[in-house]
């Protein structure tokens, strides 16, 4: 049967479906090993991360059941809605610097009598403790995600914290469990992931390697989720080049009775060419464009530099390496408040998230968890907000064109004849690709196209059958500082793109600046 989209094709689909390329350059040939499947790519690495910052979660999220704006016991049912579609995995909370600043007994029980803290990391500004724990949980059940809560190592005890994930998961008679059955939840939590700090060489309390690996044993020692919740520990590592932390701590985080069951990493992706260089979200040309996406690819070599740090100390791969907080960070938007982190989000993040999901994909027997930063409002948000408004941004768009690659089993690919996209004295490759056999069964291809003048012509072969056509999404805009508003929402936005196989080949027009995912049809 020929499953073909004919309809959308004659509604004006972005790709052409002949044989012979659109442009003058040779076809970049994909060659995908469809026998040979890899690793499973874990849901988890679609993960996202909500901090208390800004509007991350107070008015981007939450909005409290009094509000005028519609929500299920506070939060947001248009934000909530939206989210749902992206699958959601894992949302990590409540922060980032802000999670070793806080107390989590300031925020359960009656919400009226909480106390009010400053969030010293953000702004400055009060912290009503609105959202806690209990909170939280509510919004993950609601999303249909796990939890991800990361502990405070740096301002914290190892009393608090223990006492924390004894309030999440313990059942029975305890005065925690009690003490959580009285605020309105008798069951335990799952507590899929629990980190142990957050950023110990800088906010999480500006501690060496060897310092933060003794402080983790003896906080650990004390963290007991209750019977049946197999929560994994995060261990806080490193970040941009540095691999010294996955080095030191990749062999020093054991000891009786603790556990250890990934390293953190950061990075997030300015124009570079340092953590100065930001620039705006908004406004830019070619070369910061370029610079952009060349600063992200530097995710590969992270990854592989701290995964042979890994290879060298855990060689049975027990430790997952997981990038808890990427993305982009530019020039705070202007008239935003200061410590706000807002920022508007275009074509290039996109791009930025494709590209990097492409990597995870192709680490995916260590990546096996992520989270970018962040969910709501905050950095490269998958949404912005104004009051009751809402919009969904180019970086929402790749993340549910990419739904098909959580827990899908990874497929190697070879990418040959991949011109390099040059400006101003900066080299990228063009085409960037990923394959993964859905659990549905089906072959996606995910493939870039970061060159923002040229079509790349993508030569699709699948080692044994074939693929007789493909079809699926593409994103892309005329501007590569493209953005979607409250006044135009739609700027940027998926179009169904296709192609079908003509003399034996598969030819994808890729258009200039664009992400693609499409099902391969066998
Ligand atoms: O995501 C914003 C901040 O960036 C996080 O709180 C911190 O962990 C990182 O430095």
């Amino acid at each position: 049967m020929n499953r073909f989209p004919r309809r959308a094709l004659a509604a004006g689909i972005v790709a052409a479906c002949v044989g012979a390329p659109a442009s003058a350059a040779a076809p970049v040939a994909v060659a995908i090993d469809a026998v040979h499947p890899g690793p499973v790519i874990s849901k988890y690495v679609y993960g996202q991360f909500a901090e208390h910052l800004g509007t991350g979660i107070y008015g981007g999220l939450w909005v409290g059941p009094g509000s005028a704006i519609p929500n299920t016991r506070g939060w947001r049912n248009d934000v909530v809605g939206a989210l749902k579609a992206l699958h959601v995995p894992l949302v990590r909370w409540p922060g980032g610097c802000f999670a070793d600043q806080y107390h989590w007994r300031d925020g359960i029980g009656p919400r009226a009598r909480r106390p009010v803290r400053i969030n010293t990391n953000w702004g400055g500004v009060d912290e009503t403790n609105a959202v806690g724990t209990d909170e939280f949980f509510d919004l993950v059940g609601q999303l249909g995600a796990d939890a991800y809560v990361n502990g405070n190592l740096g301002s914290g005890t190892a009393r608090e914290m223990s006492e924390w994930m004894e309030y999440m998961t313990a059942a029975g008679n305890s005065s925690l469990a009690r003490l959580r059955a009285r605020n309105g939840h008798p069951a335990p939590y799952k507590v899929a992931f629990f980190g142990i700090g957050n950023e110990a060489w800088g906010c999480g309390g500006n501690m060496r390697p060897e310092q933060y690996a003794d402080a983790y044993r003896r906080f650990a020692t004390f963290v007991h989720p209750g019977a049946g919740n197999d929560t994994r520990f995060i261990a806080a590592g490193g970040h941009d080049d540095d691999t010294s932390w996955t080095d030191y701590l990749s062999q020093h985080v054991y000891g009786w009775g603790v556990r250890a069951d990934g390293i953190s990493f950061h990075y997030y992706t300015s124009p570079g060419p340092d953590k100065n260089g930001k620039y705006g979200a908004t406004g830019f040309d070619e070369s910061r464009w370029i610079q952009t996406l060349s600063q992200t690819r530097r995710m590969e070599d992270f990854i592989a530099n701290n995964v042979a740090r890994l290879d060298a100390h855990d060689p049975q791969k027990k430790l997952m390496f997981a990038v808890d907080e990427w993305g982009t960070w530019y020039d705070a938007e202007e008239g935003s408040k200061p410590g706000f982190l807002q920022q508007q989000n275009t074509l290039r993040d996109a791009l930025v998230a494709a590209l990097n999901f492409n990597i995870f994909h192709a680490h995916a027997d260590r990546v096996r968890m992520t989270s970018i930063a962040q969910m709501v409002n905050v950095l490269q948000a998958m949404i912005r907000t104004d009051g009751g408004k809402m919009v969904l941004t180019p970086t929402y768009h790749v993340f549910r064109m990419y739904v098909p690659f959580q827990d899908a089993v990874s497929v190697p690919l070879k990418l040959a004849n991949n011109p390099p996209y040059t400006f101003g004295g900066v080299t990228i490759p063009a085409v960037s690709a990923s394959a993964a056999r859905g659990k549905d069964g089906r072959l996606y291809l995910a493939l870039v196209n970061a060159n923002p003048r040229e079509t790349a012509d993508v030569d699709v072969g699948v080692g044994g059958a074939g693929a007789s056509a493909a079809s699926g999404t593409v994103l892309t805009a005329a501007a590569m500082d493209a953005h979607n508003t409250f006044a135009a929402p739609r700027a940027v936005a998926p179009a169904p793109f296709a192609a079908r196989a003509a003399h034996g080949r598969l030819v994808l027009h890729l258009p200039a600046k664009s992400v693609a995912v499409v099902a391969l049809h066998e």
